[in-house]
C-alpha cells in the first residue's frame, strides 16, 4: 500500500491509501479531493488536475513530458514544480509522497 498526502493551499492536510498503477487524479477523485477537477477524466487535455511539488519531491516524480507541458500553460498558479496529477502513476517507490493543491483550478 502506497500513502499519499494531499495538502491544501491553507496547510492543511489529508492523507490516503492509494494502489500502484492507479493515477494520483484518480487518488484524489477516489478519495474526493473536490480542488482536482479532472475535466477530461484523465486524458492530458484539461489542465484541471494541476498539482504542484516541493523541489525534493518534483525530483522524484520526475518532469512532465512535453504535451503535458504543453498543456500546464493553461494551469493558473503553474511553477516550476507544477505536473498534471492524471500524468503521475502510483509506485511503490512514491510512497509518502506529498502533493500540493492549488487554491484553485482554472
Ligand atoms: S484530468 Fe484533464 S489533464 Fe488531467
Amino acid at each position: 500500500m502506497v500513502t499519499i498526502t494531499f495538502r491544501w493551499a491553507d496547510g492543511s492536510e489529508r492523507t490516503v491509501e492509494a494502489k500502484p498503477g492507479e493515477s494520483v487524479m484518480e487518488v484524489a477523485k477516489r478519495h474526493d479531493i473536490d480542488v482536482i477537477v479532472a475535466e477530461c477524466g484523465g486524458s492530458c487535455a484539461c489542465a484541471t488536475c494541476h498539482v504542484m511539488f516541493e523541489p525534493k519531491t518534483f525530483a522524484k516524480v520526475g518532469a512532465p513530458s512535453e504535451i503535458e507541458a504543453a498543456m500546464l500553460d493553461f494551469a493558473e498558479e503553474r511553477s516550476e514544480t507544477s505536473r498534471l496529477s492524471c500524468q503521475i502513476q502510483v509506485e511503490q517507490e512514491l510512497d509518502g509522497l506529498v502533493v500540493q493543491l492549488p487554491t484553485r483550478q482554472q
